[in-house]
């Protein structure tokens, strides 16, 4: 298997090599850390060993999960939200056809919800149901979070009008807690099929458990591939033979300590639009804390560069870029001559697209750097399951890495929970009467 590689060049502008390097030794301890378990967030560090940990049991039993829902359901939702949704969402769109909702495929559509409050998303989304035959994937590691329950509620009730108790419980898969949290009592009273989150994973290192896995085998992918991929950057990185996530966590807090507060990571297809999301949630939670840490922010290019294209040329100089660019597509297309060429286009006749896409992103890459933007870049070799398996390990150890250099604990996220409490607090939850008061006296 051919590996992902990283290159640096492009920074040198702004930090010298050996800025870069002075902070291999930062990284080494980081590695040791997250290997020895000795850093802060120890607790949740399942995630490092957790490809070459899946048994071929697992993944057999997901395997076979998802045979049935293929086989029993024109359509699945797999509700979540945060980590609980945004792995399996990028790596579906990664692999999917990018005309699959409206084609009729062998199948069954992946539709996500839970990921918002969306009070016409859900309508719609149940109207749409009405008349199909339906399965729920409800992924939550808490067990407890609104988003996820609120439309799990609606579903759950849409699905058991439809067949009656019994059948939808046959459609329901849950995953959550091994014991805590009100999923996880709902699906031991109502006997769903389940998968356990490890206590150690958290939400947004969990693609690679069954939250992921189960959702991107149910939309037809290999999840043996993907796993075996993520499974070869952990002997890689860990073992130190292969330093790339290393290279990466050093370049991007050399950069920071540089004044660069802002990495946008870049993509040139648009099948990675929402593998931005997914690192925008690994890297923002896991590093905003105490005070610090890089803004992660994303594009789709050549798109945004039509729209942030300008920004990013000319506008304050605190970004750095991380170029995602993958090096060969599934498909060819070539551009047609034409004997009038009104439209001009005939000097790039006989060009794949592709060639057209790489010297876009080559000449946005020379005029960013030009204009003092440094440019990391990561050439992915195709989008298939192995590389992204590959991908999402990099992203994921290099941000343990990363975390650790900056000296913050990248495994919690206390501050999601401030913007709960007040929700609870104006809807009145139970338990929360003194701060319903505190907040009603504010408005
Ligand atoms: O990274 C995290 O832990 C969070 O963003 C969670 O993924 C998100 O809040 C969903 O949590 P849960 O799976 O408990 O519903």
């Amino acid at each position: 298997m051919e590996k992902l590689q990283v290159k640096i060049n492009n920074v040198t502008a702004t930090v010298s090599e050996a800025a870069v390097e002075a902070l291999a030794p930062a990284a080494a301890a980081s590695i040791e850390k997250l290997v020895k378990g000795t850093g802060a967030g120890n607790d949740f560090l399942g995630w490092v060993n957790l490809p070459t940990r899946t048994t071929s049991t697992l993944i057999d039993d997901i395997n076979a999960t998802a045979r049935r829902m293929r086989e029993t359901c024109d359509v699945v939702i797999a509700i979540g939200i945060g980590g609980s949704y945004l792995g399996a969402k990028a790596v579906i769109e990664a692999l999917s056809d990018s005309f699959a909702a409206y084609k009729k495929t062998e199948g069954p559509q992946i539709l996500f919800a839970g990921q918002n409050i969306g009070e016409d998303y859900l309508y719609e989304l149940q109207e749409y149901l009405r008349d199909k035959r339906f399965g729920i994937i409800v992924i939550s590691k808490s067990g407890t979070t609104t988003e996820p329950a609120i439309a799990f509620r609606l579903l759950k009730a849409q699905l058991e009008e439809q067949l009656g108790r019994e059948e939808a419980s046959a459609r329901i898969v849950a995953i959550t807690d091994a014991h805590r949290g009100a999923l996880r009592s709902l699906a031991t009273t109502e006997g769903y099929k389940t998968y356990v989150i490890d206590d150690n994973v958290g939400g947004r290192f969990s693609v690679l458990s069954p939250v992921g896995l189960l959702p991107i085998a149910v939309a037809g992918f290999d999840i043996k591939a993907l796993v075996a991929g993520a499974a070869s950057m952990e002997e890689a990185t860990l073992n130190g033979s292969d330093n790339a996530a290393a290279l990466y966590a050093q370049t991007r807090n050399a950069l920071y300590q540089a004044g660069k507060k802002i990495e946008i990571l870049v993509n040139y297809n648009p099948k990675l639009h929402y593998f931005g999301e997914w690192w925008k949630q690994l890297y923002g939670e896991s590093e905003g804390k105490d005070h610090k840490g890089i803004f992660p922010a994303a594009v789709d290019n050549s798109t945004d560069l039509h729209s942030m294209g300008q920004w990013i040329q000319d506008g304050e100089r605190t970004i750095f870029e991380t170029v995602i660019s993958v090096a060969n597509q599934a498909h060819e297309v070539i551009i047609p001559s034409d004997t009038d060429n009104l439209d001009g286009l005939n000097y790039i006749a006989g060009k794949r697209v592709d060639e057209v896409n790489k010297m876009a992103e080559l000449g946005t890459v020379i005029a960013h750097v030009d204009g003092g933007v440094p440019n990391i870049h990561i050439t992915l070799p195709a989008l298939r399951e192995d590389y992204l398996g590959q991908l999402i390990y990099f992203f994921e150890v290099a941000c343990g890495i990363s975390g650790y250099i900056l000296d913050v604990n990248p495994f919690n996220q206390p501050g999601v929970e401030a913007y709960k409490r007040n929700m609870f607090a104006l809807l009145a939850k139970p338990g929360y009467e003194k701060e319903t008061e505190a907040i009603k006296a504010r408005l």
